[in-house]
């Protein structure tokens, strides 16, 4: 059993901790979170020790792994910090705040050997987007010419939240960049437009929507299109189109009943609310993958140089959106 702490015991720490508790090669041991109860409370639910101090945690030699759900600022000291100590790491995104740091991290990493670090770009692992991804692996897609993505929340996070996230395309966005390197490769164009639509954000300074278009090495293309409020639910679609065909996702809802009335017809049930229903499988083969990697030296997927490159695609965009203008990541 592979001993993992978990921390940062905010939304996404606490289904990491859920997943952990759940997987059958994993034992949550430890939650850490310096404010308040928070670890206190996510660990007594599981039986795992809280600790307020990282340093505290990577100092616990009954820890195998961490995964790093804590705000974005203290992804990159606490990666360093949990290597350095020997565990292994799955960060969530983005890998670090800024492209500056994420690299200055990559390089620190190529320094001195440590277990496997992996990001936390779950979709790689969403079994649709998966099987779209093996199917143009094998071909069955002939050249991949257009990839359509489609990311919207169902509400907003709190202003406060948005204020330390670093921004729309490093936060939110950033999962798409991944999307869209995952089938097209390496981004060499980025053009933004964002968008102001919600009045509770606005004191912000951020964009609260967005619509992004990118163009890989290999002349593909993408679209981005997100929303941080959308009012039919967590909206997550895929469409990538090829020379031989094309898949699609489209969103995912408890049951396929499609119930016909004689007023209505086709009237389904709504999407899945939001990442902790609609990811939760992909949440699962993701920390599967990372046990793999560490007990049986599988490759990582995705790399700190995931991380990296879809920081310098979000940090384009954000150079886009503010000045009207394609940026070129290849000149
Ligand atoms: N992959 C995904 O689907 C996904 C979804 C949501 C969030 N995230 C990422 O996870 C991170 C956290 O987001 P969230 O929505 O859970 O935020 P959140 O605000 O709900 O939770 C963050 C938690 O971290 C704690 N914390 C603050 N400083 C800390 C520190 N130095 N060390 C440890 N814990 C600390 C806070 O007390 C809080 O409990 C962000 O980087 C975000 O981008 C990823």
């Amino acid at each position: 059993m592979l001993r993992v702490a978990v921390i940062g015991a905010g939304r996404i720490g606490k289904v990491h901790a859920q997943t952990v508790a759940s997987h059958p090669q994993a034992e949550l041991v430890a939650v850490c979170d310096p404010i308040g109860t928070a670890a206190e409370d996510l660990a007594a639910r599981f039986g795992a020790k809280a600790y307020k101090d990282a340093d505290a945690l990577f100092a616990d030699a009954d820890v195998d792994a961490v995964i790093i759900g804590s705000p974005t600022a203290a992804h990159a000291p606490q990666v360093l910090g949990a290597t350095r100590a020997g565990k292994a790491v799955l960060v969530e995104k983005p890998v670090a705040k800024d492209v500056e740091e994420a690299r200055a991290l990559e390089a620190e990493l190529a320094t001195f050997d440590h277990p496997p670090v992996m990001v936390g770009f779950q979709r790689r692992y969403d079994p649709s987007i998966r099987r779209a991804k093996e199917l143009a692996d094998a071909g069955e897609l002939g050249d991949i010419e257009q990839v359509v993505i489609v990311a919207r929340d169902p509400q907003p996070p709190s202003a406060e939240y948005v204020a330390g996230s670093g921004g729309l395309f490093k936060d939110m966005t950033i999962h798409d960049f991944d999307e869209a390197r995952f089938f097209i490769g390496d981004i060499v164009e980025v053009s933004a437009f964002g968008q102001n639509v919600l009045p509770e954000l606005k004191g912000t300074g951020d964009f609260d929507a967005a619509f992004v278009l990118l163009r890989g090495k290999d002349g593909a293309v993408a679209s981005i299109t997100n929303n941080r409020r959308c009012v039919t639910g967590y909206d997550q679609r895929l469409e990538v189109h090829g020379s031989k065909g094309s898949v699609s996702m489209d969103n995912w809802r408890e049951t396929t009943l499609s119930v016909n009335t004689a007023e209505t017809s086709g009237v389904q049930q709504p999407y899945l609310n939001f990442f902790l229903q609609r990811y939760a499988d992909a949440y699962r083969d993701e920390l599967t993958a990372f046990i793999d990697a560490i007990n049986n030296g599988t490759e990582v997927s995705p790399t700190v140089a995931d991380g990296v490159a879809a920081l310098v695609v979000a940090q384009a965009a954000e150079e886009s959106a503010h000045s009207g203008r394609t940026v070129r990541l290849d000149a």
